[in-house]
Order: structure tokens, then sequence, then C-alpha cells
């Protein structure tokens, strides 16, 4: 693409993590590229992408190809996201800020984390009004409700409950290296007189997210904004009948990149059944092992409307601030719209089950 910038020696997505680990210290590089336990998951949501072929048409006029798309009125350059992922100055001096500013550079949406180090007002400024924010349900629903309202006050266009965290996976890697919360990064997301001074992830999660969090508490976030609320983790047809059925705006089809569940189906696999389950009756997304053009075509052949993409982002963000975030973004882009070509898709509408060979 005309204009993007790229990361020096590297080809694809793929080849992201070994430009990054020179930038990283190795316990945040290992707080990145881990999954849970035996990172059964984490393997699987790349393998069952390299398990699907596709079958393209042909004698198509794809002279002109358009990547363009929207998600719940979000218009988008391309049909992926920016998924929330934490701590991002522990990845880049930047931090959320250059993530933001890659993101609006190429023309998509970055998810912010509650677990950011930058504050949600200047991740908004820097994202050109186009942020959506990561809610964790905190055990204290005062300062969840609090939170709710300040996000929509800045401009956040959108909230994305994550549900499959109750408590954090059975992260090994980190267990043999804590990543510790260095007090100048303290969470400014979470009210001070939560902060846990000095103290690392898990036991800060711990304290103040919600396991107690149900169904039930649907009502009460929806009376707390305006915004469209999607929930992040399904994996489940009948969960995602529910949240359907219960109004919920979206769904993200996600197992949090292998790193709650340990076992549980790749994200792609789980994504066909819930498309027909809802039927368009909510806006659905999906991501987990996402790295190539042809895994995006994948995924929206079985019926996700965009993708979000975790690790590579932050590959991009620690081997060059907002350029290589931007560059990450481009990567795909480039590939997407050669999948687009050969598939004989020129725009996103028409990409459908039937680019799938059975
Ligand atoms: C380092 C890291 C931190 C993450 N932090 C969060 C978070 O704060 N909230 C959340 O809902 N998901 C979080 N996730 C999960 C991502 O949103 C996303 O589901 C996952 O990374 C997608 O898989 P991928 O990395 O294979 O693209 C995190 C993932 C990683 C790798």
């Amino acid at each position: 693409m005309p204009g993007t910038p790229t990361i020096d020696g590297v080809l694809n997505l793929l080849g992201l993590e070994a430009a990054a680990r020179p930038h990283l210290e190795s316990v945040v590089h290992d707080y990145i590229a881990g999954g849970a336990a035996d990172e059964l998951t984490l393997a699987a949501n790349r393998n069952a992408f390299d398990r699907l072929r596709l079958a393209p048409h042909v004698l198509v006029d794809v002279a002109q190809r358009s990547a363009r798309t929207a998600v719940l009125g979000q218009p988008l350059a391309a049909p992926w996201l920016v998924a929330p992922t934490a701590l991002h100055r522990m990845v880049h001096r930047d931090g959320e800020l250059a993530t933001a500013r890659g993101a609006a550079a190429f023309g998509t949406t970055m998810v912010l984390s509650t677990l950011s180090t930058t504050p949600v007002e200047d991740v908004v400024r820097a994202a050109e009004g186009a942020l959506w924010f990561q809610l964790y349900v905190y055990r204290d629903r005062g300062a969840s409700e609090e939170l709710i309202r300040r996000v929509e006050a800045a401009g956040v266009k959108a909230l994305v409950v994550t549900v499959d965290a109750p408590l954090l996976g059975l992260r090994e890697r980190d267990g043999a290296h804590p990543v510790a919360l260095p007090s100048a990064f303290a969470a400014p997301n979470v009210r001070a007189d939560q902060v846990i001074e000095g103290g690392d992830l898990a036991t800060t999660f711990l304290r103040l997210v919600d396991p107690a969090l149900s169904w039930r508490d649907l009502a009460w976030l929806r009376g707390c904004t305006r915004l469209p609320i999607l929930l992040k983790g399904i994996l489940r047809v009948d969960d995602a009948t529910r949240a359907a059925d219960e109004g919920i705006d979206g769904i993200v089809v996600s197992n949090h990149g292998g790193r709650q569940l340990d076992g549980v189906c790749a994200s792609i696999d789980a994504l066909g059944p819930i498309a027909r389950a809802v039927e368009g009756r909510c806006a659905l997304l999906m991501d987990g092992g996402v790295r190539r053009g042809t895994d995006v075509m994948k995924a929206l052949a079985l019926g996700a409307d965009a993708v979000m993409l975790g690790r590579p982002i932050l590959w991009g963000l620690a081997a060059g601030g907002a350029k290589g975030v931007h560059a990450v973004l481009g990567m795909l882009a480039a590939e997407f719209d050669l999948a687009q070509a050969l598939c004989g898709c020129p725009d996103v509408g028409s990409i459908s089950r039937d680019i799938l060979a059975d």
C-alpha cells in the first residue's frame, strides 16, 4: 500500500515476533507470547485456520477492489480492529498513544483495554474519534459505573465487555516471572484507591475483577450506558443465542488468544455455528490466530463482520511504535487485497460461505 510504513526485514505477520524480540525484556515478551497451561488452544487458533480451504471464484472483474466496511456504525478501512491488550507502555514508551495513532493512520478502530497504561481521554484524542473500550467489570460496581460514565464522556464509541475471564487463566510463563506493574504505570483507568502499588498483574486482576458477573448483570450494564455493548469471549452457540436474545449489540467469538481456559476450541472453529445461530441479529467479530489476509477471508466467509488482532499489534508496537502498528495493519491489508482479487471477491459484501471448500 503506498505510504504505508514497513518494518525492516519483516515480510508478514508471522515474522513480527522475531523483529520485536530485541526490543522487549524477556518477561514482557513471554507475557505477550504465552498462552494458558500447555498452550494447546494457542496452537489450535493457528492450526484451525490452516485446515480451512478456499474455493475461489474465477472470471470475476476484480480490477477495482475495496476492503472498506463498517461495524456498529464505525467505518473501517478494512474488516479488522485492534484487539484490547493490556499494558502498552511496557511494550513501547509511547504506549497506547502510539497504538491508537497507528490504528488511526490506517483507518481502523482500537479497542482500549481497561488495563491500559494511558488515560482513556488521551487515547480518544490520539485515536481521532475511533476508540472502543474493553471493560473488565470490577467487584466494586460503583467504580465500574464511574468508569463506564467516564469512557462514554471521553467519546468512546462502544463498550466491549470481556466475559471469559472471571479469573485469570493459568499463565505458567508468567508464574515463573510475575508481570510486575511498575507504579509509574499505575493503571489510570482504575480508581486510585483500587490500585495495588507494586503489585503484579495476577494479584491486581484477582482483587479488581468480579468473578460473580453473570447474565443477570446485563440489565445493569445496559442501564449504565447508551453505548453499544459487545460481549467478548463467547465460544458456545447457546451463549451466543442468549446474548442476541437479550439484545446485546455484538459478540466477539474469542478464547482470549488461548490465554484463559486451555483446551477450548479454536475461535475460528466456534465461529460458523455461532454465525448460523445469531443470523445477523447482532454484530459478529472474532479473534485468535488471525495472521494472514486469507485468515480474514476465511473468518468473513464463516460469518464474521470483522476480526481483531492481538499479538501482532503488540509486536509491531515494540518494533516501531505507531509506525510499527501502522505497518502491521498495512501488511495485512496488502495480503487481504490480493486474497480478494484471487478469490473473486472485489468487496467485503461479496465474501460468503461459498468461497470455502466443503
Ligand atoms: C498481552 C496480551 C494482553 C491482553 N490483554 C487483554 C485485556 O486486557 N482484555 C481483554 O479482553 N483481552 C486481552 N487480551 C486478549 C486479546 O484481546 C485477544 O482476544 C487475543 O490476543 C487475540 O488473539 P491473537 O493474539 O492470536 O490475535 C490480551 C492478549 C494479549 C496477547
